[in-house]
């Protein structure tokens, strides 16, 4: 989060005196890096630099509640939590560690391997080659954000993982038949609802579970599902339906879902996911009727800020919010894709071909942590990043994922370069202060890009980038926006 700051005059010449140098030496146009003032926030010195306080870029130490919902009804708004924090009720109420850091990076490169897999475009990694058929490649653990949901009559209270890349809602239910990792955590039992029904082999909604990759089995009357994760994580279980509450005034009567009576995994503080992806059985298209194909969400700036997931067209923050096509991979129905042609650093646009973007195909992903782009994009952002943080001490990087660190130990304040995405139809969207760096241990922060092995692979916007934006999924008018500062 960016906040208001207080500058001491020495920081202030020092700060000019390196930003004149970086103007001159690397964007070499001064007048219109001095012109325009369309800065986000007042923190911003100069138009095309975050200037923020280090603090600012970690958690706090209490929860800092969204108060920034983005419409009048807030009927279908859900607050949204980081898994890992402080605004997590149902977990460890703290911060992450350094451990959970390096946890979470780990398993963010098996969610991209997984994606990149599923979108036939990679090799799998050596451990993971053993382990197909692999029907849906997506590793849970890394999921980073939940909202809690009510399931069945009377409602139970479950957290679940916001998921963009799956279809199939899951949770876990009782009885937990094996490998039962939730036993302490609320699950939902379907022979305490009194609106819960098992989904026959019969109906049209089993044979849609194909269609989002998810095996079935019809051996019994009941329609029974099995998704395998490429880390040996799983779900199995009946395919059964209720009722589910989104807040205390909003309910959806008729809703699918997986009711796991065995999952393997780390699944984190978390009882399933909701399935945001595109294809029938998804959350957004079982509901397309209520909610007419339109959601939106903010993911807060850190684990101690909360953001929202909201369902419905109405609303939305005027023109705030700018709006690119929505694209579909021939590869997957699920992931919801995008045309993005450029990537801007500083006040400049990189020199890359709009073609090395539409090669490979760029998605975006609430689930995976860090940005990957193609190589060459990747490797031109880092050059003109690199370039323009020359004066803090780069450091050895304490994850093999991230490639450009700095240590900020001492500093009160850092500025670094504004990067934008620039999408097909002439739209550049600002990141967030707060969605450029990655804080892996201490005062150790990296560029939360990566890149990928070669020009091929799929590209994904990851959900660092989108912190604090208000991204609204407007899949009945083929469209995605983005808008600034949507929560703390
Ligand atoms: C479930 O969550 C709702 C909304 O957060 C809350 O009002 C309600 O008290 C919770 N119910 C239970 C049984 O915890
Ligand atoms: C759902 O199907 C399973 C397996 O056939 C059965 O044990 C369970 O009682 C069924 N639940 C309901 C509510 O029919
Ligand atoms: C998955 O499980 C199989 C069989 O139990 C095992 O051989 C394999 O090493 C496991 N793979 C991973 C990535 O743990």
């Amino acid at each position: 989060m960016a906040t208001p700051i207080s500058i001491s005059p020495s920081f202030l010449r020092v700060f000019f005196g390196c930003f004149v140098f970086f103007i001159c030496v690397i964007l070499c146009s001064p007048e219109k890096g001095f012109a325009s003032a369309e800065g986000d926030t007042k923190t911003d010195l100069l138009p095309h630099t975050h200037t923020v306080e280090v603090n600012s870029l970690q958690p706090a130490t209490t929860c800092i509640l969204s108060t920034q919902g983005p419409y009048n009804n807030k009927e279908s708004v859900l607050e949204v939590v980081h898994k890992h924090g402080l605004c997590n009720q149902h977990k460890s109420q703290s911060n992450p560690t350094d451990q959970d850091r390096t946890q979470i990076l780990k398993q963010d490169e098996t969610r991209v391997s997984s994606i990149h897999y599923r979108l036939n475009s990679l090799t799998l990694p050596d451990a993971a080659t053993n382990t197909i058929p692999v029907q849906y490649g997506l590793e849970l653990g890394s999921f980073s954000y939940i909202v809690t949901v009510g399931l069945g009559t009377p409602a139970k209270n479950l957290s679940l993982l916001i998921d963009t890349g799956s279809d199939l809602t899951w949770t876990q239910c009782r009885p937990c038949v094996r490998s039962c990792y939730k036993q302490k955590e609320p699950m939902f039992d379907p022979s305490h609802s009194t609106s819960y029904s098992n989904i026959s082999c019969e109906s049209a909604a089993c044979s849609q579970l194909t269609v989002a990759g998810i095996d079935r089995d019809c051996s019994a009357a009941t329609c029974t599902y099995s998704a395998k994760y490429l880390d040996n994580s799983s779900s199995l279980g009946f395919f059964g339906n209720d009722k589910l509450t989104l807040t205390p005034t909003d309910a959806y009567d008729d809703f699918d879902f997986g009711c796991a009576q065995n999952s393997k995994g780390k699944f984190g503080a978390a009882a399933g996911l909701l399935g945001l992806g595109r294809t029938s059985i998804s959350f957004v298209e079982q509901t397309s009727q209520k909610y007419k194909r339109v959601f939106s969400y903010c993911l807060p700036s850190t684990s101690s800020s909360t953001g929202y997931l909201k369902f419905g067209p109405d609303g939305g923050s005027g023109n705030a919010v700018k709006f690119t096509p929505l694209k579909t991979l021939s590869q997957s129905a699920t992931f919801y894709a995008l045309d993005l042609v450029g990537i801007t650093v500083g006040s400049r646009q990189l020199k890359i071909s709009a073609s090395v973007f539409s090669k490979s195909g760029t998605v975006i992903d609430s689930g995976t942590v860090i940005t990957r782009l193609p190589a060459t994009p990747y490797a031109a952002l880092r050059a003109a990043f690199r370039k323009a943080m020359e004066k803090y001490p780069f450091a050895k990087s304490k994850s093999a994922l991230l490639d450009t660190c700095y240590d900020f130990s001492g500093l009160k304040t850092v500025s670094y370069p504004k990067i934008g995405f620039v999408f097909g139809g002439g739209v550049t969207v600002d990141l967030d202060a707060t969605g450029i760096l990655f804080q892996t241990s201490g005062s150790q922060f990296c560029l939360a890009f990566a890149g990928n092995k070669d020009d091929n692979s799929v590209g994904i916007i990851g959900n660092v980038q989108q912190k604090r934006l208000q991204v609204v999924y407007d899949v009945a008018g083929g469209r995605i926006g983005f808008g600034p500062a949507g929560c703390p």
